[in-house]
């Protein structure tokens, strides 16, 4: 389960200087086993939330509970723990490390849940998402599509609880977006799903829909 209460985040201006709010949200509850679609235009502050749930980036205001713990209360490192042992992160920009394989870079994330990695289990996670030919490849050795489920393979691999995805699909193709899908919920059932799409067809298999636009406060809407 995931609650906010009173959040709030913004950033500098950086031609300003002056504060400017991006999320403003006074109370929300996801319950343990929600598949929820998040979609909303470019800047509506969708990263900023996902980054805000995975504790990579702190509220200015409120708290955020995951599970029974107030991440907010946690220090950087302890946040960084806790993201490792709870949370499958699919980057919108993949944050693939360059100098590792496919292979290497999903044995990385499951480095840092402390408990070591699995050599199998990372290339079986790999050769569910399609990728079984191209296990040493570098990043910039595949395509978009095949970072993309390298990225998904990281989230994944730990069997987390919680899965957030930005915009998992974004440069698939429509069968390969299918696939995707069908593979993330698979992962997901029982837990937390969490995605930013633009897409019709992938928002059209979610029954939960999260609206941003409607936290903000009226004098913001155009
Ligand atoms: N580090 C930062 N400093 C200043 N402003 C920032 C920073 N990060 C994000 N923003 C601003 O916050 C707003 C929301 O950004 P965010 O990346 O969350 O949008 P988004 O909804 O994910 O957009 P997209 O659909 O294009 O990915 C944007 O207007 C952006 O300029
Ligand atoms: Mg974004």
């Amino acid at each position: 389960m995931i609650e906010l209460k009173n959040i709030e985040k913004g950033y500098r201006n950086p031609e300003t200087g002056s504060y400017e709010s991006v999320i403003q949200i006074p109370q929300l509850t996801i319950g343990a086993k929600d598949h929820i679609a998040i979609a909303g235009p470019s800047g509506t502050g969708k990263t900023t939330l996902l980054h805000l749930l995975s504790g990579l980036i702190s509220p200015d205001k409120g708290s955020i509970v995951l599970n029974g713990t107030d991440i907010t209360s946690l220090s950087e490192s302890g946040r960084d723990r806790f993201r490792a042992d709870n949370i499958g992160y699919i980057f919108q920009s993949f944050n693939l490390l360059d100098g590792y394989t496919a292979l290497e870079n999903v044995m990385l994330g499951m480095t840092f849940t402390g408990k070591g990695s699995d050599k199998a289990k990372a290339t079986e996670t790999l050769k569910s998402l399609g990728l079984a030919e191209r296990l040493h490849y570098k990043p910039s050795e595949l395509s978009t599509g095949q970072q993309q489920r390298v990225c998904i393979a990281r989230a994944i691999v730990n069997n987390p609880k919680i899965i957030l995805a930005d915009e998992p699909t974004g440069n698939l193709d429509p069968a390969t977006t299918r696939e995707i899908l069908a593979i993330l919920k698979e992962n997901a059932k029982d837990k937390i799903l969490i995605i930013v799409t633009h897409e019709s067809e992938v928002l059209d298999q979610f029954e939960n829909h999260l609206d941003l636009l409607k936290f903000k406060p009226q004098e913001q809407l155009s």
